[in-house]
């Protein structure tokens, strides 16, 4: 009889980016960052003990090993957690995403969630939160360590709209649910313009933001920006949440794009979806607000009662397999079963 231990991990969008590193080796981020957990758009990896040298990992229809370099983070993460805690266990991982990998819709970060906690799951042979409680991971022990994986991971760990707070050392990073997925039912229309792997991973593009003249005023006014957005969160008030989201969209970009190795995410398409979109809410067509991560795709964030006439002006532009559609959820979820 084998045993298989199941996480469920939403990805999540940045409404404050987290966008630059102050050290690598314990992802310790440049400000604090807030995103909205999602809910449909997810990693699911299920994980069994696996008697041979090495672990084995299958994503879709495909098997890969260490040696492939796509996959390169999820050796190492698994490597990682094996020596921290002294586990010698080979596990064999299958998972599969809701969405297309690498297309800047995070999925390192529910990739990365999802691994952490399956594979501790099933070193630990926990069947459940309580059970991961017991042998010491708490939830926000899980985020410390998931953010080892990917750094946007540990805000996956969380429902509703969480806020990852830097710190003043790297130990003091702190993870909190601000507002649970109750509080304000927003919906997130993901834009497909490319869902081919992005050219440089975001991993790269955070070492480069130090060598944008931008970057230190971008840091210096983030506090305040962090305030608003939680303000705006506060008042259910999409205007001013939409507006400041757009602001620090742009700004993320502008920083990627001006250091010393210029990155350009988004292509001619994806720009005129982000002028048409402005023109038709000042037109009063639409009421729904962009926020894009280090990637081409575009997240369109709206109230529900705001869906209906959303989807009909997008559908109008861009065929349906170019659209996802999710809102905020309530974070990830565990399943044991065994065979
Ligand atoms: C643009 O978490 O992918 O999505 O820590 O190097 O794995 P690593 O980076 P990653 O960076 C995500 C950056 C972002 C903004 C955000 O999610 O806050």
């Amino acid at each position: 009889m084998s045993s298989l231990y199941t996480a469920t991990v939403p990805s999540n969008i940045a409404f404050i980016k987290y966008w630059g590193k102050r050290a690598d080796a314990q992802q310790w981020p440049a400000n604090d960052s807030l995103s909205m957990t999602l809910n449909q758009l997810a990693t699911k990896t299920t994980v069994r003990l696996h008697q041979a040298d090495d672990h084995m990992l299958r994503l879709g229809d495909r098997i890969y090993n260490r040696s492939d370099k796509n996959l390169g983070k999820t050796f190492v993460h698994l490597d990682r957690l094996a020596l921290r805690f002294g586990y010698s266990q080979k596990l064999q991982i299958t998972s599969s995403n809701s969405f297309p990998m690498g297309a800047g819709i995070a999925s390192s970060a529910s990739g990365l969630a999802a691994l952490t906690l399956a594979s501790l799951m099933a070193w630990t042979d926990s069947r459940n939160w309580d059970d991961l409680e017991r042998h010491g991971f708490d939830r926000s022990m899980l985020a410390d360590l998931a953010r080892l994986g990917s750094g946007s991971a540990c805000r996956s760990l969380f429902g509703g709209f969480v806020q990852w707070e830097a710190g003043l050392d790297p130990d003091a990073q702190r993870y909190a649910s601000l507002f649970s997925d109750e509080h304000w039912a927003l919906r997130d229309t993901v834009v497909l313009f490319s869902s081919e792997q992005k050219s440089v991973g975001s991993t790269e593009a955070h070492e480069l933001a130090w060598s944008s003249p931008l970057f230190i005023p971008r840091l210096s006014g983030l506090p305040e920006r962090m305030n608003l957005v939680k303000d705006a969160l506060a008042a259910r008030d999409m205007q001013a949440l939409g507006l400041w989201l757009e602001v620090e969209a742009l700004e993320m970009h502008a920083v990627i794009m001006t250091a010393r190795q210029p990155v350009y995410y988004l292509n001619e398409a994806a720009r005129q979806f982000l002028a048409d979109l402005r023109e038709a809410r000042q037109k009063g067509e639409i009421h729904a607000y962009f926020t894009i991560d280090a990637g081409p795709n575009i997240h369109v964030i709206h109230e529900a009662s705001e869906h209906e006439r959303l989807k009909l002006w997008l559908q109008r532009r861009l065929a349906a397999d170019h659209l996802l559609h999710d809102s905020v959820g309530a974070g990830p979820h565990l399943d044991f079963q065994s065979e």
